[in-house]
């Protein structure tokens, strides 16, 4: 057998006879004793090189495995940087502190599609579009009003905003630029709308049209809240801390909600089904879900003084601590500590939820304990967002959709970028097939 990267090899290396470094990796097939170099770029070996290693010329190839994609990297990109081991969060390459203290939701919003940030007239024509779109076509009402009284609202944010893609059949133009600009305009302005009427129709409400004198967190809370009242008034704390949630939420690199984005966008669908693929994956309760699972657990454990048990109940293996761990924070979630601060600005408007000194009580005692210590389990996003949401007065229902609300942008980044890499192809991962071969037909009588 002969390759381009396969090497003659003493003491089991390769070796170019000289004791430089190179960017490579050497491997020996011990199937076969043949020795291969795989170039090394970014600290990634392409997976295609291994299909060069076979035990023989009709032999498919060796493949990786990886089930979870835990040490896979499926794309370039250069729009979220984390750094999990010492909990750096930066989108396109700003930090996630900054741009919370500092920042608004649609200014971060055109950072992460734009890869820049705007100049105050660019900020301007961005806040004037979305807000000019934030209207949806009145039969998307009728659609929503369909659901039963106690559909859950992530299910009917993920069906309308699949459906949005009839009433925009041109978006599957993806090689449009222009068309591409629209569609994201639309996707960011009308998210918030398709959440609230959703939410409206569980409470059994009539919905609330945007008002368009409204901040987008503004008229997010106007939509939710307004009554009976001829204009609605956002407290401006609530609003700002609304804000910075939609801004810690915005995007997150290759989570899964995006890479169902990336997967279900590299068939070149139109982007509104691409964006209810992430909303489905958001949905879960090991994702976007987890905040209203965080809820629910803090409820149930009822007291400070369970604390223990429950956390006892957890190291046995009984259930989780909703809200700790994180596949790619292994110190600490920086939105976590950011969401904290938060907490205290919100809960000064509201009063203390008194779910708070569960959560408090519950993240001292797993810090302190062996079992989240050594597995290097801490607070993430999730665990204190929920506490917010509730505080603002909202059913644990619509945690997950207050989470899908912003990253709506980041989704909407990373498939621009998508559309944009010339080393993308449809995504179709490969298998280990487990299962029976060549059986004859039994036919049913004889079963
Ligand atoms: N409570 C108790 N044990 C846990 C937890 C937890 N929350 N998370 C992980 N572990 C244990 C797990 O059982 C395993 O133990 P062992 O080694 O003894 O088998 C070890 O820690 C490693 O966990 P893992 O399941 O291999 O980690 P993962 O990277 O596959 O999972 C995770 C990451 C976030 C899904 C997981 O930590 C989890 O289920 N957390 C609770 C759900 C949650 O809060 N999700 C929100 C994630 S942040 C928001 C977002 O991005 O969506």
């Amino acid at each position: 057998m002969s390759s381009e990267s396969e090497t003659a090899v003493s003491n089991g290396a390769a070796s170019n006879g000289t004791d430089e470094p190179r960017e490579s990796l050497s491997v020996v097939d011990n199937r076969t004793g043949r020795a291969y170099e795989l170039p090394i770029t970014d600290g990634t070996i392409k997976s295609l090189d291994l299909r060069k290693i076979k035990v023989s010329e009709d032999d498919f190839g060796l493949m990786g495995y990886d089930p979870a994609f835990t040490n896979t990297a499926s794309t370039r990109s250069s729009v979220t940087f984390i750094d999990g081991d010492v909990g750096i969060l930066e989108y396109r390459g700003y930090p996630i502190e900054q741009l919370a203290e500092r920042s608004t939701y649609l200014e971060v919003a055109y950072l992460l599609i734009h890869g820049e940030l705007p100049t105050k007239p660019q900020l301007d024509q961005w806040t004037h579009d979305i807000t000019i779109h934030t209207f949806v076509h009145e039969n998307l009402k009728s659609f929503l009003q369909g659901f039963r009284y106690d559909a859950h609202p992530m299910g009917m944010l993920l069906s309308s905003v699949g459906a949005l893609s009839t009433f925009y059949p041109e978006a599957n133009q993806i090689r449009d630029a222009e068309n591409i600009n629209i569609q994201t305009i639309r996707l960011i302005a009308k998210m918030p709308t398709l959440a609230a009427f959703s939410y409206r129709h569980i409470r059994g409400m009539p919905y609330v049209y945007p008002d368009n004198d409204l901040s987008y967190a503004g008229n997010f809370l106007s939509m939710i809240y307004k009554v009976a009242e001829l204009k609605y008034q956002p407290d401006p704390r609530l609003e700002r801390a609304l804000d910075i949630l939609f801004i810690l939420h915005a995007d997150h690199e290759q989570n899964c909600s995006t890479s169902a984005v990336r997967a279900v966008g590299s068939s070149q669908v139109d982007p509104y089904s691409a964006i209810a693929a992430g909303v489905a994956a958001l949905y879960g309760p090991l994702h976007g879900g987890a905040n209203e699972a965080v809820l629910r657990m803090l409820r149930r454990i009822e007291k400070v003084e369970n604390v223990p048990d429950f956390i006892e109940g957890v190291k046995k293996g009984e259930e989780k601590l909703m809200g700790f761990g994180h596949r790619v924070y292994k110190n600490f979630d920086p939105r976590a500590t950011i969401i904290k601060k938060a907490c205290d600005d919100v809960f000064e408007v509201t009063g203390v939820n008194p779910l708070l000194a569960i959560a408090k009580e519950l993240e001292k005692t797993a810090l302190e304990d062996e079992y989240f210590i050594s597995r290097k389990l801490y607070p993430n996003v999730d665990f204190y967002s929920g506490l917010i949401y509730e505080a603002l007065g909202l059913p644990v229902e619509m945690f997950p959709v207050m989470f899908a609300i912003p990253r709506t942008s980041g989704w909407i980044a990373q498939w621009r970028e998508l559309l944009g890499d010339t080393e993308q192809k449809i995504a179709r991962p490969r298998q280990i097939y487990t299962g029976e071969r060549s059986l004859d037909y039994i036919s049913l009588s004889q079963r």
